[in-house]
């Protein structure tokens, strides 16, 4: 059923009724987590604050720390050190159950004798809820996924979104006050993902409920954060909003992570207002702003395909042959390759006025105009 026919207000009513409304005050607090497994350190020293209603994504490579991370929270997992709050309380003497989280994991891991309707008031009948109010529930709670049409299916008789759905279902139905996901979507193909991905989003801003959210896909994060906690073995390298940390990598890790980089080193210097880089490879590229790095000296620049134009050979930047030209939808991926033999990918889109660059060819770069350019101190020999 379509949730704008049922009615949004409707919805949210039922929530009210069963006073999941009560979101407002709810947040969710690391202080010093750290969490050691025999001999190897999984989690170090992690500080975040989720705000009520936020939507944060853990993202970083796999290993890095996330399900650790989740599973403390959910109190599947004692941590070593560090203290978690959920709503002002400290709740790592609780157990799993009186903390109030639901989780979600990626194998979705439904009943398989339950039906659909079994499996999502699994969780009130085993608080002993009654019956009248089992069903009531229930029934809102396939409306929110728009399943109610597959109450009587049994799990095998359903697709992974479907399943996924139901599972998302079942985990709102005890009315979590934090919910948890990890890699929720990752056995689900590109395009059910994507569906999977808008439709959580809208049922998460709709209750309002502070959600933790585990990827280790970039795309998934930006696209469905309100911030991103960008892991890296066992830390938090930035956490901030997803623009911020695309334009301004806090550190060549999250740049690298994080969409392409391009990474040009040579020598930083303050010139007037802004910046210029005297590139390794020959040639300066200005720059209005550095950050995080900006004092003199050696340094590596991380730009974006995007942020880099072409000018001509005579116009002082770093001067590159191109290699490919990869029509790429609506750009046109350049692949050059700088005089010192770095390579550096440059995105165009393609109805621009101008003809395609052939490979062989020599061509100049700069900056655009008011491109972000995050600037590194380079990493030690
Ligand atoms: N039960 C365990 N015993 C020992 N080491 C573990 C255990 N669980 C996880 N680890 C290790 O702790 C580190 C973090 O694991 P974790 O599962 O939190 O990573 P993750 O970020 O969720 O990775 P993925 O994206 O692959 O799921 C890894 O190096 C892992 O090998
Ligand atoms: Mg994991």
């Amino acid at each position: 059923m379509d949730i704008q026919t049922y009615g949004l207000g409707t919805i949210l009513d039922s929530f009210n009724c069963m006073n999941l409304s009560n979101h407002a005050g709810v947040a969710l607090r690391f202080e010093g987590i750290r969490h050691v497994y025999a001999d190897s350190v999984a989690v170090a020293d992690v500080d975040l604050a989720v705000a009520p209603g936020e939507l944060v994504a853990l993202l970083g490579p796999s290993g890095c720390g996330k399900t650790t991370l989740l599973r403390i929270v959910a109190g599947l997992l004692r941590q070593s050190a560090g203290r978690v709050f959920i709503d002002g309380q400290q709740v790592d003497a609780l157990s799993t159950g009186a903390r109030r989280v639901g989780i979600v994991f990626q194998n979705y891991a439904l009943f398989p004798h339950m039906d659909v309707r079994a499996n999502v008031g699994y969780g009130l009948r085993a608080q002993g809820a009654p019956a009248a109010q089992i069903q009531e529930t229930v029934d809102r709670m396939l409306d929110l996924v728009q399943m109610r049409a597959f109450g009587h299916r049994m799990p095998r008789e359903l697709s992974g979104g479907q399943q996924q759905r139901v599972a998302l279902a079942r985990t709102l139905a005890v009315r979590p006050q934090v919910l948890l996901l990890d890699e929720p979507f990752a056995a689900l193909d590109k395009n059910l993902r994507l569906d999977m991905q808008i439709e959580i989003r809208r049922i998460q801003r709709e209750l309002g409920i502070t959600t933790l959210l585990v990827t280790h896909d970039q795309e998934e994060a930006m696209s469905m954060a309100d911030r991103i906690a960008v892991m890296n073995a066992g830390r938090v390298d930035q956490f901030d909003r997803p623009e911020t940390v695309y334009d301004w990598p806090a550190s060549r890790f999250v740049a690298s992570f994080i969409g392409t980089a391009n990474l040009l080193p040579g020598r930083l210097q303050r010139i007037g207002e802004g910046f210029e880089l005297q590139c390794a490879a020959g040639g300066r590229l200005s720059l209005a702003a550095a950050a995080p790095c900006s004092r003199d000296g050696a340094a590596v620049l991380s730009v974006r395909p995007e942020h880099l134009a072409f000018t001509s050979l005579d116009a002082g930047g770093p001067q590159a042959t191109v290699l490919m030209v990869v029509p790429l939808g609506p750009q046109r991926v350049y692949e050059l390759l700088l005089d010192g033999g770095t390579s550096v990918k440059v995105t165009m889109p393609r109805h621009s006025a101008d003809a395609p660059l052939i490979p062989g060819q020599r061509i100049g770069l700069r900056l655009r105009e008011g491109a972000p350019a995050a600037v590194f101190v380079p990493e030690a020999a």
